[in-house]
C-alpha cells in the first residue's frame, strides 16, 4: 500500500521536525534567499516553507494537493504573515505566472509520473532569471548501505523488496536534468548532500517515529508486523541509550529560467 496524502491520519507526517543547518547551507550555496518570493510546491506540513522564511525570503507560498497537508501547514505556521498556503496540484498550481523568484520542490517528484508537466508549471511561475530547485533521492542515494547515521539504509537490508519499489519510483539524475531542460531551464547544476533529518535523544525516539510511519512514505508498504520487525532490526544495530542523528543523502538539481 502507498501513503494516502489526503487521509487525516497522515496529516502530521511532514510537520513534526525542523529543517537543519546543513540543508540551509546547501541552499545558500545555490541562491541568496534574501527578499525572494518562494513557491514551495508539494509543501506537506510546511517545514521547508518556514525554513525559507527563516532564511530571509520575503514571501513564501506553499502549495500542496492535499487539503489535510494545507491545513496542517497553515496551523504550523500560524502568525507568520509572509507564509501562505494554498491547495493546488504541482502540474497546475493556480498561482499567477511570473510570481516567484524561486520554485522549490522537495520530496515531491518521486510521487509524480510526469516530471515534464510539473517543471513546465514551475517555469510558468518563475520570473525570467528565476531558479527552480528540485530535491529528491535518486536510486543511487536510496541504495546506500545502512549505518547508525543512515537509518533508511537498514529498511532495505531488512526488506529488500522495498528497494525494488524505490528503484521504480525514484528519479534518476539524467531524467530530471532532461525534464528540466525540456521545460526551458538552463545553467543546470546537480549536487548531492547529506541532510540531517532529525536528532533523537535515544533509540526510543527513533522507534516511535518509525512506528508512526512519520515522514517516510515507503514505510506504508509494510504491514504493522513487518514494521515491528524493522524497528527491532534497527534497534539491534544501534548503541543503547545514545543519541541518534539521522541523515539522508539527497540530490539537488537547480536550473535557471531563461
Ligand atoms: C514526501 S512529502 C514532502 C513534503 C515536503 N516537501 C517536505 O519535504 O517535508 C510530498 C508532498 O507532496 C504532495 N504531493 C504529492 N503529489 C502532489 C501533486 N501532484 N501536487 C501537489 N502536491 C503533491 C503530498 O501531498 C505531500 O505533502
Amino acid at each position: 500500500m502507498s501513503i494516502d496524502f489526503h487521509a487525516p491520519t497522515n496529516r502530521f507526517s511532514y510537520a513534526g521536525r525542523e529543517a537543519q543547518p546543513d540543508w540551509a547551507a546547501v541552499i545558500r550555496s545555490l541562491v541568496d534567499p534574501a527578499a525572494k518570493r518562494v513557491a514551495d510546491i508539494g509543501c506537506g506540513g510546511g517545514i521547508y516553507s518556514a525554513a525559507w522564511a527563516d532564511l530571509g525570503a520575503a514571501e513564501v507560498t506553499g502549495v500542496d494537493f492535499s487539503a489535510e497537508m494545507v491545513r496542517t501547514a497553515s496551523e504550523r505556521n500560524r502568525g507568520r504573515p509572509n507564509i501562505v498556503f494554498k491547495q493546488g496540484d504541482a502540474r497546475a498550481t493556480g498561482l499567477a505566472s511570473d510570481s516567484a523568484d524561486i520554485v522549490f520542490e522537495r520530496a515531491l517528484i518521486h510521487h509524480l509520473k510526469d516530471y515534464d508537466a510539473c517543471f513546465r508549471e514551475a517555469a510558468r511561475l518563475l520570473v525570467g532569471g528565476g531558479l527552480a530547485i528540485v530535491q529528491d533521492r535518486t536510486p543511487e542515494d536510496v541504495a546506500l548501505a545502512g549505518a547508525p547515521e543512515h537509518i533508511r539504509g537498514y529498511f532495505f537490508e531488512c526488506f529488500p523488496r522495498l528497494l525494488e519499489t524505490e528503484k521504480v519510483r525514484r528519479p534518476t539524475e539524467q531524467a530530471v536534468e532532461r525534464a528540466l531542460r525540456g521545460a526551458g531551464f538552463g545553467a543546470l547544476q546537480t549536487v548531492t548532500v547529506w541532510e540531517t533529518r532529525k536528532r533523537h535523544d535515544d533509540f526510543r525516539g527513533l522507534a516511535a517515529d518509525l512506528r508512526g510511519r512519520v515522514g517516510r512514505s515507503i514505510l506504508h508498504a509494510l504491514t504493522d508486523g513487518e514494521l515491528n520487525e524493522l524497528v527491532d532490526f534497527i534497534g539491534r544495530r544501534l548503541p543503547a541509550n545514545a543519541p541518534v542523528v539521522e541523515k539522508d543523502r539527497w540530490t539537488i538539481w537547480s536550473g535557471t529560467k531563461a
